[in-house]
């Protein structure tokens, strides 16, 4: 049977040049970058090249990356390591209400230790409306964190002008402490050019097996200067930030994709922008009741969120897999859970059609062909699901 992977946002396949980048380090140059001798000395430079690497894909230093075991570590470093170097100076922390969980929870596991978190709400796009971050910023503020793109939606935020909100606050408020500015950017890096100089963030995580890299390797960047309290202590690997023998292999892998992705980066989104564009037009000319969760225009290249009308995503996910098609219902982390979604619930969607929701990641080896396919196998299990539907009134 064909089987077709469309659900890159929760995981990637390792890209064959990062594949062969690594794999010297598991066999003749396996040595501990803090040893002295050439083994060491060979990893060390891998180490310090793939810092090169990474940074170039954000526009940062190389001295402001800090290599993580993925995306939850640095989200996690971030929020942890910033509340507790600057809780003198306050214990207010603004987020959204549609981050993953691996900023939620390290915001409720900081609620229950005595901080305020504001969980800012969203509009009906799932875009963080910026003037509840303008009411909710005070002079016990000491960290905003805001995602780059949503992970079920793909919706982009306004990153920058949420930077550049942060920006005046501090410029106006002219203390010697300022609010910091984090985002989780583990979806749209290598889909969406970063920088972090236009946007104005201090602190941004980014995830390995996201971007065609392997599993249990991320990065945050940390600017220059921001006071940090590391979660791990023992040796003085990274800055004396994050504390552990480096995942080399992984770390190599990681430089190698994002250096991959900063050279293909237009090509690429096109490339997804088009197929994705395709798959939509087929869904939309051949299955009627469906509702778009995804922003029309600011979202990344690759994703799809939609709702069915008198069908369950489960369902539908369950019937796409008999049929070679790997998708995903809201986000990997919470499949097997029939709560409907945070991130849909906050852009204030029917908990019905929450349900009946579906997300289409694409990726790397996705073809016409696959487009094809799907829009050509979808009609007919929506169509047998209705068919068979409690939920359909219409019968
Ligand atoms: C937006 C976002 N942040 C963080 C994470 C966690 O990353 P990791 O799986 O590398 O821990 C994910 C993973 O799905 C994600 O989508």
């Amino acid at each position: 049977m064909k089987r077709i992977y469309i659900d890159h946002n929760a995981t990637t396949p390792v890209h064959p040049e990062v594949m062969r980048e690594i794999l010297p380090f598991f066999e003749t140059d396996f040595g501990n970058p803090s040893s002295i001798h050439q083994y060491g000395q060979k990893a060390h430079y891998a180490l310090e090249h793939a810092r090169e690497q990474t940074a170039k894909l954000l526009n940062a230093s190389p001295g402001e990356i800090y290599f993580t075991s993925g995306g939850t570590e640095a989200d996690n470093l971030a929020i942890k390591g910033t509340s507790s170097a600057l809780q003198k100076h306050g214990n207010h922390i603004i987020t959204s209400q549609i981050e993953h969980n691996a900023v939620l929870n390290p915001c409720k596991f900081l609620e229950s230790n005595g901080f305020k978190i504001t969980y800012l709400p969203v509009d009906s796009t799932g875009v963080v409306k910026l003037d509840e971050l303008k009411k909710a910023l005070t002079d016990k503020t000491i960290l905003v964190s805001i995602m780059t793109a949503n992970n079920e939606t793909g919706t982009i935020e306004p990153v920058e002008e949420i930077g550049k909100i942060i920006k005046d606050f501090n410029l106006k408020t002219g203390s010697a402490r300022r609010v910091l500015f984090h985002t989780d950017a583990v979806q749209a890096a290598g889909k969406i050019k970063l920088d972090v100089d236009k946007l104005n963030v201090d602190l941004l995580s980014i995830s390995g097996h996201k971007i065609n890299a392997p599993k249990g390797v991320g990065a945050l960047f940390v600017r220059k200067g921001t006071k940090m309290q590391p979660l791990l202590h023992g040796g003085h690997h990274e800055g004396n930030l994050r504390a552990g023998t480096e995942n080399i292999t992984g770390i190599v892998g990681l430089g190698k994709a994002c250096e991959i992705a900063l050279n293909s980066l237009e090509k690429e989104s096109t490339h997804l922008l088009k197929l994705r564009n395709k798959l939509w037009e087929g869904i939309v000319k051949n299955i009627e009741h469906i509702h778009l969760n995804t922003h029309p225009t600011q979202s990344l290249p690759n994703t799809l969120n939609l709702s069915f009308e008198y069908i369950e995503g489960e369902s539908l996910l369950l019937n796409l897999d008999l049929k070679g098609i790997a998708a995903s219902a809201g986000s990997a982390c919470t499949s097997g859970n029939m709560e409907p979604s945070h991130v849909l619930s906050a852009m204030g969607v029917n908990p019905i059609l929450a349900q009946g929701s579906l997300r289409f990641s694409l990726g790397l080896n996705n073809t016409e062909k696959d487009i094809d396919y799907i829009i050509e196998t979808l009609p007919v299990i929506v169509a047998k699901l209705r068919a068979m539907s409690p939920l359909n009134k219409r019968q």
